[in-house]
């Protein structure tokens, strides 16, 4: 079956990367994007629709008679964006709000990984009216713990601690203060693990998992990995330490494969794509979590390098008939550089002028995130996270040069960005 006409669903720089490959592997593919970006107009038609709203969004597919859609953010799969499309006959990449509860609920997914024997830090969940027992296992931990609410957060509803003081303010912020709303009337309690994070995707029809290369974003917002945690200043792939064909088959072996097959034996098969992040600990892989998405900003670094039609792939998961295994890539790496605006992960200032993607050299990406253009067409800075510059190489290190050389080049008043992407984690630094 071709893909004539396809639906993006998504605003950010992981969208605008899937777009992009779209674009690249099938020039003939109508691409529209909801509500899509600056960087992604030039590649289809952006259509503005609340991304939450899933009876819109199928409106929307079914009107254009869409072939595939493909849902870029969590809180789309876990407004039923994929039933909604399902209900009305249109395939889906992307997955249904049970099979999304892996990552819309931590409880769940701790859970799912107890039962299918997936490696995983020690955990305790619980509410308000569980303090007691959440109190005793953060006493057990010494307060080596990390405190997340159970429900999505954007991101931003985990707590790493060092002590029982640290954790027991985490537990009142959580469940007394109710500081993320209702994601957080349930905790989950974790024991705090070292070690450097990678991030594997696994492209699944709900049976089978194809693995895409592994990645490492950057997480927090100053260099040496110090500063508050933000949606991502910068990503690699592969990371060096998990380069090798072998990880990547354990990783897919004994986490991927496992929790498709829990969900598929509950009757809410994943069809989409399943994001593990681990932790390379001295004790072997752990799980921290699971993604029921595309990760940002690492698909900004994956997609450059996977070396089969994108489309071809993810529609053969939307049929039910994607092959196992793990899907060939370029060789070489690529490295993606955040530039975000003043500001930000905080209240961030809007509206600065940006200049300079217009003089990258060729092959150097600019995905666009929070970016706008003026009634003049003159680009200005939209959103926390502006946009990502990737480029590739024959190892991080050449493309980690040819990222900063390009990224030189790009200016708007207030910009940040980290000057190490590219360069060893130091795991463990908390602040
Ligand atoms: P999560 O949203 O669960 O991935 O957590 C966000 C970040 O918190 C992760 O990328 C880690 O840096 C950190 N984190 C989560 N769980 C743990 C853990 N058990 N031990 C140490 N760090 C963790
Ligand atoms: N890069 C982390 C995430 O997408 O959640």
């Amino acid at each position: 079956m071709g893909i004539g006409r396809v639906l993006i669903v998504g605003s950010g720089g992981r969208e605008h990367a899937l777009a992009w490959t779209c674009r690249r592997d099938s020039p003939d593919v109508s691409i529209i994007v909801a509500p899509g970006n600056t960087g992604t107009a030039p590649l289809g038609q952006n259509v503005a629709v609340d991304v939450t709203d899933a009876a819109a969004v199928a409106r929307l597919a079914s009107e254009r008679e869409i072939d595939l859609v493909i849902i870029g953010p969590d809180a789309a799969a876990a407004a039923g964006v994929a039933d909604a499309c399902l209900a009305l006959g249109i395939p889906v990449f992307g997955p249904t709000a049970a099979a999304a509860r892996i990552e819309s609920s931590k409880t769940f997914a701790k859970q799912v990984m107890d039962a299918a024997g997936i490696p995983t830090a020690r955990w305790c969940a619980g509410e308000a009216d569980d303090r007691s027992r959440l109190s005793a296992f953060v006493a057990e931990l010494g307060g080596a713990c990390v405190v997340k609410a159970d429900g999505l957060a954007l991101g931003k509803g985990v707590v790493v601690c060092g002590t029982v003081e640290e954790a027991e303010r985490a537990l009142d912020d959580c469940l007394g203060e109710l500081r993320f709303g209702d994601a957080g009337r349930q905790v989950v309690v974790e024991e705090l693990l070292t070690g450097a994070e990678v991030s594997v995707f696994g492209l699944s029809d709900g049976r089978n998992v194809r693995t895409l290369v592994p990645a490492r974003d950057y997480k927090r917002i100053f260099d040496g990995d110090h500063g508050a945690n933000t949606g991502g200043m910068g990503a690699i792939a592969p990371p060096p330490d998990a380069r090798s064909r072998g990880f990547l088959e354990d990783a897919s072996r004994s986490v991927l494969e496992p929790c498709i097959e829990a969900l598929r034996e509950q009757g809410n098969p994943f069809v989409g794509c399943l994001y593990a992040g681990l932790m390379l600990t001295p004790d072997g892989v752990r799980v921290l979590e699971f993604n029921a998405r595309f990760g940002d900003p690492e698909t900004q670094v994956v997609l450059p390098l996977l070396d089969e039609p994108l489309l071809e792939v993810l529609a053969a998961c939307a049929r039910g008939e994607v092959g196992a295994g793990v899907a060939p890539a370029a060789g070489g790496a690529a490295v993606g550089v955040v530039a975000a605006a003043a500001g930000y992960p905080g209240d961030v200032r809007r509206g600065d002028v940006i200049t300079g993607i217009d003089t990258l050299d060729d092959g150097v990406l600019c995905f666009e995130a929070g970016t706008t253009r003026d009634g003049d067409g003159v680009l200005r800075t939209a959103g926390g996270r502006v946009l990502c510059i990737t480029a590739t190489g024959a190892d991080v290190e050449a493309a980690r040069a040819r990222a900063y050389g390009n990224l030189a080049r790009v200016h708007f008043e207030g910009m940040q960005s980290r000057t190490d992407i590219g360069r060893p984690v130091t795991a463990g630094v908390l602040s």
